[in-house]
């Protein structure tokens, strides 16, 4: 069956009232498109006592771009599975989906409006005191239930299979592992920045280094990762934590989600240098934002720990003495692939607020600066950087 875009308001508030019960038959609805990101159209349908629902679609194109750039729709089926099993594992951290409807490629889910995005807030420097327990416990919990300690072997291997998603793993071998360590015609690099871009470019040994990177990402099939884990895909307030977007999801390396999470940590942290506002206060802020990179690792890696111990199904994994190495290379993972993130997000194709916020050039430069310096470090001495500790020291050796 072809696939139906939604032609008006009228025609999503009638597929809303025919898939949902949460609004009363008259109740007048109003539908408000929020659309704020490139890939889908995403819409708010509420009525006046405050109830209110999420349709996202995803149409066989990129949204902002037209049919000129087609992009499979399966990416919808994908999210909706990987919110899913979330769900049974982590239910509190996903929006709930009410429903999934394969044919007009929608979902329809809680709205989390009521939480602001976590970029924003890092930008404004607010400090989450439960974030790094929340982020922590949902890798933790969903990485180990999703992959082949947590699952038999059979059922891991059916959901490696469902979970192929070869279009949206395309787009990120290039924008994440090729175009920003050559010079492509799809990057943005502030020319105040071309210098230090083009030693990167000439880098052989951290091109080598990113090339493991890749082969792991294309290659292997560890857990059911987000896939696009940025600060953008999460949702916070003081006590709740959400995060949405899981369209870019697949079985691929741990690491790639813990350290997409912390390169935009630490993006915010290069930003913080130069935003507007008290020094003394960035500063402090710096300081919050290792810190919580190193809760987030110790929240993860102590429940990962005992949910390798008690529940690992297959007995040849059960090794303390190999789970504590298995847990050493998701560390060292998260390091290789938090700077190959950050490198993409400071000389790709896709930046981010953090520092695109900054207004003046040459402020905006040093921060990008510090970005770059970071991120090599995190490729290069991934496998010497064994705790959050040393990670700590050796950032703050290169802030100025
Ligand atoms: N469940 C939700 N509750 C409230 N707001 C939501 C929800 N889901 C999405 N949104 C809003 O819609 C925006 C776009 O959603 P989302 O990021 O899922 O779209 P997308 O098209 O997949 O974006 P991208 O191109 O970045 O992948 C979000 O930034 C958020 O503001
Ligand atoms: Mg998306």
């Amino acid at each position: 069956m072809s696939f139906i875009k939604f032609s008006g308001n009228n025609q999503i508030i009638s597929f809303v009232r025919n898939h949902s019960d949460m609004f009363p038959e008259h109740s007048a609805l109003e539908v408000e498109e929020i659309s704020d990101g490139n890939l889908n159209y995403v819409y708010r349908v509420s009525d006046s006592s405050g109830k209110s629902l999420i349709v996202k679609q995803a149409p066989p194109y990129i949204r902002v771009i037209g049919d000129g750039w087609p992009l499979t729709q399966d990416r919808i089926r994908i999210e909706q599975q990987s919110l899913q099993f979330t769900a049974l594992h982590c239910p509190k951290i996903v929006p709930e989906v009410y429903h999934y409807d394969s044919q007009h490629c929608v979902i329809l889910m809680q709205d989390i409006g009521d939480h602001d995005n976590l970029r924003q807030l890092l930008i404004d420097r607010t400090e989450l005191p439960q974030i790094a327990k929340q982020l922590g416990n949902y890798l933790a919990q969903m990485m180990f239930r999703s992959s082949s300690m947590g699952m038999e072997s059979t059922a891991h291997k059916a959901l490696v299979k469902q979970s192929q998603n070869p279009q949206l793993c395309k787009i990120s071998e290039e924008v994440y592992f090729w175009d920003p360590f050559c010079d492509h015609e799809r990057n943005d690099v502030n020319p105040l920045l071309k210098p230090e871009a083009e030693v990167i470019w000439s880098n052989q040994n951290l091109k080598r280094e990113v090339a493991q990177l890749k082969r792991r990402f294309m290659s292997d099939t560890e857990a059911l990762i987000h896939g696009d884990l940025h600060t953008g895909s999460v949702f916070a307030t003081s006590e709740s934590c959400k995060v949405i977007d899981p369209e870019f999801s697949f079985c691929g390396p741990i690491g790639f989600d813990t350290g997409v999470l912390f390169a935009n940590l630490l993006l915010n942290y290069a930003g913080q240098q130069n935003l507007p506002g008290d020094s003394r206060e960035r500063k402090a802020y710096q300081n919050w934002l290792l810190l919580t990179l190193g809760d987030i690792w110790q929240q993860f890696s102590a429940q990962f720990d005992s949910l390798m111990t008690t529940e690992t199904l297959d007995p040849s994994l059960s090794d303390p003495g190999y789970q504590q190495w298995y847990l050493q290379q998701i560390w060292q993972d998260s390091l290789g692939y938090a700077g190959v993130e950050m490198t993409r997000r400071t000389i790709g194709i896709a930046h981010v607020a953090d520092i695109m916020n900054i207004e003046d050039p040459e402020l905006r430069a040093d921060s990008e600066r510090l970005s770059l310096q970071i991120a090599t470090m995190l490729i290069l001495q991934r496998n010497t950087l064994n705790t959050p500790k040393q990670l700590d020291d050796a950032i703050n050796q290169l802030r100025t």
